[in-house]
């Protein structure tokens, strides 16, 4: 039987992969899955690389839970994606409500990312994760309203600095199709470019709504590598309203299928990881009432026609 993985690397991507979490590595069967190397080459954490789970106080950092996701992936000589360096979510109330000046939250954003991908080493990193609004503009986090995008300049070096291996990403979501947030995201990588800041890749997280795959998304693939970065397909997942019904998952099986065509005929689209494989770990439900089945595993761990999707696309 055709597996993911295989599939992805015969279409000459460096792999197939899925994000994962901490409580889930105590579930046998999930964890014999997850080790399935025909389906899976690369592993993202989906909580425990973050900054509260990373730095909870400032210049005391905590790898426990970044530490064992490697070690599962290493078992099965998979791939880590670093999630994430610098981000407005899941960050420590030290940081928001700190009150920094400029030069203290850049020394501090420096510090963080550095000991992260210093500590990490060898990784794919999204170094930045959501900098922009959907319109296209700068998000307020802390960081852009205490220095700029000097930030993302910073956090940028500092990871190459810190391990010249790593390759380097900028993460974000509603960058799918293009429209205004994903020339906002061109212009940026464009800018770091002529400025020579280190940027390797565009990271596209990909969490669609059933029926919903933008008709622009191949091109807007293109695009982004004709800026001279790799890109990938981060977080992909496709949510439905529930319940799901045999309909539904059609369309869902096409959605994943039509992803996946994009990234094989664009050959800077290094690879294409899932926002965890099954319904039962799923983000979705918690995160969008009334919204679910978004994987292509169901909770119960059996492969739903979307896994044939994504086969039909390799
Ligand atoms: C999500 C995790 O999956 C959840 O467990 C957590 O409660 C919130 O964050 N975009 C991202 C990811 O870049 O870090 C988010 O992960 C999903 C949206």
């Amino acid at each position: 039987v055709a597996q993911l993985n295989t599939l992805a690397q015969a279409a000459g991507k460096k792999y197939f992969g899925t994000a994962t979490d901490n409580p889930e590595l105590t579930n046998a069967a999930y964890v014999a899955q997850l080790g399935n190397t025909s389906d899976f080459h690369q592993l993202t954490a989906a909580n425990s690389m973050k900054w509260d789970a990373t730095e909870p106080s400032r210049g005391t950092f905590t790898f426990s839970g970044g530490d064992a996701i490697v070690a599962q992936a290493q078992a099965h000589g998979q791939l880590i994606r670093g999630h994430n360096c610098v981000w407005h979510n899941q960050l420590p109330s030290w940081v928001t409500s700190g009150g920094f000046n400029n030069a203290t939250l850049l020394s501090i954003v420096q510090t963080h990312c550095s000991t992260l991908v210093g500590h990490y080493k060898g990784k794919i990193w999204d170094v930045i994760n959501e900098p922009f609004n959907d319109d296209g503009t700068f998000r307020d986090s802390v960081f852009f309203t205490t220095t700029g995008t000097s930030y993302i300049s910073t956090a940028l070096r500092a990871a190459r600095a810190a391990d010249p291996a790593a390759k380097l990403y900028i993460n974000d979501f509603n960058i799918e199709g293009t429209g205004a947030k994903s020339t906002a995201m061109a212009n940026l990588v464009k800018q770091l470019k002529a400025e020579g800041v280190p940027i390797d890749g565009i990271g596209i997280q990909t969490h669609l709504i059933v029926g919903e795959v933008p008709s622009t998304f191949q091109q807007n693939l293109q695009n982004f590598a004709n800026l001279g970065v790799e890109v990938a397909i981060t977080e992909l997942d496709v949510r439905m309203t529930l319940p799901s019904t045999a309909a539904l998952l059609a369309q869902q099986t096409k959605d994943y299928q039509t992803v996946i065509a994009a990234c094989k005929a664009v050959p800077a689209c290094v690879g294409v990881t899932l926002w965890d494989w099954t319904d039962k770990f799923s983000w979705v439900p918690g995160t969008f009432a009334g919204q679910g089945a978004a994987c292509p595993w169901d909770e119960n761990f059996v492969k739903k026609p979307a896994y044939q999707g994504i086969v039909n696309g390799w």
